[in-house]
């Protein structure tokens, strides 16, 4: 059945930021191939599903758009499935779900084009090695850009956190080589992007040496992409607050691109479910790193990711969340229930929390970010500030940008995607602001 010839592709990301990045990688690798890109999957001789297996809900859904992907006349796309399940489940993958050609891990997708060669033949290939050889080195030039643009720098993850896949499904931390990154930032820069979002699980503990054989250490790095001229604005993510080092937090406060947003997790405020969670800092170390880099950086928007409900978590430890998040006032956050991963140590754990009360608990956790995001967001308004106009807007001659923290703003102007713009905000919502040119 498989005399089919791909010559349309789409590539479908899910869940992280390293996942839009790794599937635009592959979106010029097939490019570089001769296949070109089409917009839908329905129009697609190729699929490729590029997914995410941090939770359980996210694991499950790369079956339905599988199924999804049989079209009215019973034909179907050569599919492949990427990212981080492909890794996990590997072969379970096809058996599955009959219809998958190709599985393709997160560290292997440069060979993706072979494994294309393969399935045509008729094969069913598979490949989730972590080979030696990085596939960076592998993979075509940069092309076309938006005005934004991700650059992985480090990938994987040594931490072991007990709840968490990552370890497992993008295997150890590495960090790519300083000429690498500079050389892909020049590149991303000369085709059109003004801002660079530093990409790693870990992107904090990326570590390199100069050209001139000195360590560095990420704020080296943004220290180099600084003197980029063409280059805007730098941010950074996912950070782990054991690597928060000094450097790090003081180029907060010198380094003029280093945009004044700092996405730091800290999963939960309490003492005891962080260590069964094997995070390796306490609430204490962690509010320290905050008012450190507050005094750095004054205006510093904080962002985190929330776990609710990890096994053992009592009413009154889930309390304390409530309590850091009082304490930090976060500019936004992402809350999670915790979703028992298999293969993890926290899934092994007694006193897994019940659906209804994790349901209640993020409820109320996530009330409370909301509250403080939209008084974060309406303590903008009326100041001057740049916005970096990234995409149009649903009105006619509406663009909308991003603000230095990362919020929307959307304002009506005659200025082009790519430019920066001084704006004044005049109004706030919940998850964006209004802007008139100043
Ligand atoms: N269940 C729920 N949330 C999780 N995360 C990671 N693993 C799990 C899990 N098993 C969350 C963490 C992490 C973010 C990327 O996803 O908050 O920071
Ligand atoms: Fe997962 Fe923890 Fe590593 Fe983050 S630091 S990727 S939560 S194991």
């Amino acid at each position: 059945m498989n005399d089919r010839n791909p010559k349309t592709f789409h590539v479908k990301s899910f869940g992280c930021q390293m996942n839009v990045y790794d599937g635009a990688r592959m979106a010029e690798l097939l490019e570089a191939e001769g296949m070109s890109a089409a917009a839908e999957s329905a129009e697609a001789d190729l699929v490729v599903l590029n997914t995410c297996h941090i939770r359980e809900k996210a694991a499950e859904k790369v079956y339905s758009d599988i199924g999804r992907l049989k079209r009215e006349d019973g034909s179907r796309p050569m599919i492949a499935v990427a990212g981080c399940v492909a890794q996990a489940e590997g072969a379970e993958i096809p058996r599955r779900a009959p219809s998958v050609d190709i599985v393709v891990g997160p560290q292997a997708y440069h060979r993706l084009p072979e494994l294309v060669t393969r399935a045509k033949a008729g094969e069913r290939a598979l490949d989730t090695d972590m080979p030696i050889e990085s596939k960076f080195t592998a993979l075509p030039a940069r092309r076309k850009q938006g005005p934004t643009a991700f650059l992985t720098v480090q990938e994987g993850c040594d931490k072991f956190c007990t709840y968490c896949v990552v370890p497992y499904t993008r295997g150890a931390e590495v960090s790519r080589s300083w000429a690498a990154i500079l050389d892909e930032a020049k590149a991303l820069v000369d085709h059109g992007a003004r801002e660079i979002t530093l990409l790693g699980q870990n992107v904090n503990a990326w570590e390199g040496e100069d050209e001139k054989g000195r360590t560095q250490g990420l704020d080296g790095l943004a220290r180099a992409l600084d003197r980029l001229p063409g280059l805007e604005r730098i941010r950074y993510t996912t950070s782990h607050p054991n690597d928060m080092t000094e450097g790090l937090i003081r180029a907060h406060g010198e380094v003029e691109k280093l945009m004044p947003f700092l996405h730091l997790p800290v999963q939960s405020g309490n003492d005891r479910v962080l260590k069964a969670m094997n995070r390796s800092h306490t609430t204490a170390s962690y509010l320290a790193i905050i008012e450190r880099v507050r005094e750095a950086r004054p205006d510093i928007a904080i962002s985190g990711d929330f776990i609710v409900g990890f096994p053992g978590e009592t009413d009154a430890e889930f309390e304390d969340t409530l309590k850091i998040v009082e304490a930090v006032n976060y500019a936004q956050a992402y809350s999670f229930k915790y979703s028992a991963r298999p293969g993890t140590p926290a899934a092994e754990m007694d006193g897994q929390v019940p659906a209804d009360v994790m349901d209640e608990r993020l409820q109320r956790l996530q009330a409370l970010l909301n509250e403080q995001q939209l008084a974060f967001n309406r303590a903008t308004v009326g100041r001057r500030t740049s916005v970096l106009l990234e995409r149009l807007g649903k009105k006619p001659g509406q663009l909308i940008g991003k603000s230095p923290w990362l919020q929307s703003v959307h304002l009506e102007t005659d200025a082009s995607l790519g430019d920066l713009v001084e704006v004044e905000i005049v109004s706030a919502g919940p998850n964006s602001l209004a802007g008139a040119q100043a």
